[in-house]
């Protein structure tokens, strides 16, 4: 049987005559798995639940749900539940009935119902607040009836719209691991919205990076950290130093008018490129020692680093996290290692880079 829960096959969407909102996108998701759909506002991450929900049309393509093709199966149908930015909790029902209404539509035994309220109230930690006032219930508490009501249904997916935004800091890192501890516990495939990459980089088993109604990037996060494949992702995702530069040859990349070894290989002679590198992975030295020369435009302590930057002889800004100070002024040198230093080529597809990605661990393993 296969593993695949959802499957996504060239699905457009276009809102009446506006301009097209997902372009072509497809994607699969496995069963009892973390997702983050994470994208800047407007990106299209809304209209990709709704359409797995059901309650919006794909305009072209074809969307499958346990190998069977649901374009056409409507909301009520769908083995999904979907939790809500806004929560959409019922004011006037107390946290019970709140929690027991989609089972009272589906007219299930009045001891039934009390059970499976009680046991999903316990899941999300809030037994005994059976008889409270929605109203009377905080932020966090609210967060945790929505998710109650989504999860009595025993649905296959659960869809989260964003559902921490409305959360203070303190109690959305709380809430985020309350949420990936409850996946686990049910097992049961999530498909989380956020705009906050950290965010999706915390919780997730796999991240869907989205930008203008593509999928630009899919994997764990740690692929997507440490192997972005292009500006957009390389900028989205945590902070990043991004230059132009040269494929020399494979192992041999030129930026800022210097030569320097990297791992990356598979690139056309002289094809250019873009260059990675995260400010973690800069290192600071003396002037001379420098595989780099900048000189220190700003600092800032940051509580466990020092938020450094310099500007190069090309007028190149650098960002450094380092333990070292650097005083603004001065002229410094930088250090990295090969592993540092990520080539991006332009426009290259996520089917290329991964072919291109693979044929380097080949190559490692032939070395051995
Ligand atoms: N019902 C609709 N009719 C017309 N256009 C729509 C409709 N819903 C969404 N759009 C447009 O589709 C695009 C994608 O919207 P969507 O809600 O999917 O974005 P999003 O990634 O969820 O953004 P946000 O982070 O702001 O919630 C936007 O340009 C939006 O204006
Ligand atoms: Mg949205």
């Amino acid at each position: 049987m296969s593993n695949t829960i959802i499957q996504f096959k060239n699905v457009t969407k276009q809102y009446d005559s506006d301009p097209t909102v997902l372009n072509d996108v497809s994607f699969e998701i496995e069963k009892g798995k973390f997702y983050t759909l994470l994208g800047p506002s407007g990106c299209g991450k809304t209209t990709i639940l709704r359409l797995i929900a059901g309650f919006t049309e794909a305009t072209t393509g074809e969307i499958y749900f346990n190998d069977k093709r649901i374009n056409q199966v409507p909301a009520n149908k769908r083995q999904v539940n979907t939790v809500f930015q806004d929560y959409a909790l019922f004011p006037h029902l107390n946290v019970f009935e709140n929690v027991a209404f989609g089972l009272r539509i589906k007219k299930m035994k009045k001891t039934d119902i009390e059970a499976k309220v009680k046991e999903a109230l316990s899941f999300v930690n809030l037994s005994g607040y059976e008889a409270r006032e929605i109203k009377e219930m905080s932020g966090g508490q609210r967060q945790r009836v929505a998710i109650a009501r989504a999860i009595v249904n025993e649905p296959e997916v659960i869809l989260l719209d964003e559902p921490l935004s409305a959360l203070d800091l303190k109690l959305r890192y709380q809430m985020q691991y309350e949420l990936r501890d409850l996946q686990k516990r049910l097992g049961i495939t999530f498909i989380f919205v956020t705009h906050d990459q950290e965010e999706a980089l915390a919780m997730s088993d796999e991240i869907f990076v989205i930008n203008k109604g593509k999928i630009q990037q899919s994997g764990t996060p740690n692929d997507i950290y440490d192997e972005p494949i292009n500006r957009f992702v390389a900028d989205f995702i945590g902070e990043s130093n991004i230059v132009k530069g040269t494929m020399t040859r494979d192992y041999l990349v030129e930026f800022v008018g210097k030569r320097f070894e990297c791992v990356d290989m598979g690139m056309n002679t002289n094809e250019p490129v873009e260059i990675v590198i995260r400010p973690e992975d800069l290192e600071i030295t003396s002037f001379d020692e420098g595989m780099l020369q900048v000189n220190v435009h700003s600092q800032l302590f940051r509580g466990v680093h020092y938020e450094i930057t310099g500007i190069d002889q090309d007028g190149n800004e650098w960002l450094v996290h380092s333990t070292k100070k650097a005083n603004v002024g001065d002229n410094i040198g930088l250090k990295f290692a090969p592993e540092a230093i990520h080539v991006m080529r332009f426009n290259e597809t996520e089917e290329d880079f991964d072919k291109r990605l693979d044929s380097y661990t080949e190559g490692d393993a032939n070395e051995q």
